[in-house]
């Protein structure tokens, strides 16, 4: 196994304030981590922060993915180089059409331009394999979709620019019970020996779908504790209150 998310003691400040407060964590290639945490614990700003958003300020430690230092990396570098966020709340592109977008980023990540009619093919096959009607094809990005449409829309776009680092922040949510196996068959399809995964999730529910090698729990900007599978059952037995505790005692 090779390394291939590394983050060392990252603190993280939003607009002034502190956010993440020392985040460790190693994603081996191959691997499925799960953060889990309640709400403005900072999993969203992790996310964020990895994807190179100019409003996280690293203010101390390092992120190193494939061993290079991303710090000084801009975004459209970053996901050239595979990595890719499926937004918790993606956003409507006025008069950009999936197609379009769609065609425009794999030409990013691949620098190659697409026959228009392989073009077609693929977006085509990926949307059949993810439930999403032919339409959205010439719809423009998000523009009127549905919660659970967008998120499959997210799925989409990583089925299709195939990252090496996929950061899926609350993609379950807002999915009913067949979208959520849908979209988790979508995901495990694409785990392989190359792909790694941080998925953020508030349910256990989704680790049923998609096993996690690791699970951790975000309090307050810190890890508090990792462990197995096991660990989002017991999470959703006791919630996180004793986690709190331990942060407000220590
Ligand atoms: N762009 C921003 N501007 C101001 N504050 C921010 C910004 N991004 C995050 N924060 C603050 O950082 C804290 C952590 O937010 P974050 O979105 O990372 O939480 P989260 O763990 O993803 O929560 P949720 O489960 O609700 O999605 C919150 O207090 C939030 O208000
Ligand atoms: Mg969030």
């Amino acid at each position: 196994m090779s390394t291939l998310l590394e983050v060392n003691n990252l603190h993280v400040e939003v607009e002034g304030k502190e956010i993440l407060k020392g985040i460790s964590l190693k994603v081996e290639k191959g691997q499925v981590h799960a953060l889990m945490g309640p709400n403005g614990s900072g999993k969203s700003t992790l996310s964020n922060t990895l994807m190179g958003h100019p409003k996280y300020k690293v203010t101390q430690g390092q992120i190193l993915f494939n061993g290079q230092d991303l710090t000084p990396l801009k975004t459209d570098a970053r996901a050239r180089m595979g990595i890719f966020l499926a937004f918790q709340y993606p956003t409507a592109i006025q008069g950009v059409t999936v197609a379009n977008f769609m065609r425009t980023a794999m030409k990013a990540r691949f620098g190659e331009a697409f026959q228009s009619k392989e073009f077609r093919k693929t977006l085509k096959g990926a949307m059949a394999s993810l439930g999403v009607d032919e339409s959205f094809a010439t719809r423009y990005v998000n523009d009127g979709f549905s919660g659970g449409e967008k998120k499959r829309h997210e799925v989409l776009q990583m089925a299709l620019l195939k990252p090496q680092l996929a950061l899926m922040d609350e993609t379950d949510s807002g999915l009913d019970i067949d979208a959520l196996r849908t979209v988790s068959e979508g995901v495990n399809r694409l785990r392989g020996p190359e792909l790694g995964i941080l998925l953020i999730t508030h349910y256990q529910r989704l680790l049923n779908y998609i096993q996690p090698d690791a699970v951790h729990v975000l309090v307050d900007g810190r890890i508090v504790r990792s462990g197995g599978k096991e660990l989002a059952l017991e999470l959703e037995a006791k919630g996180y209150a004793p986690y709190e505790k331990e942060t407000v005692a220590s």
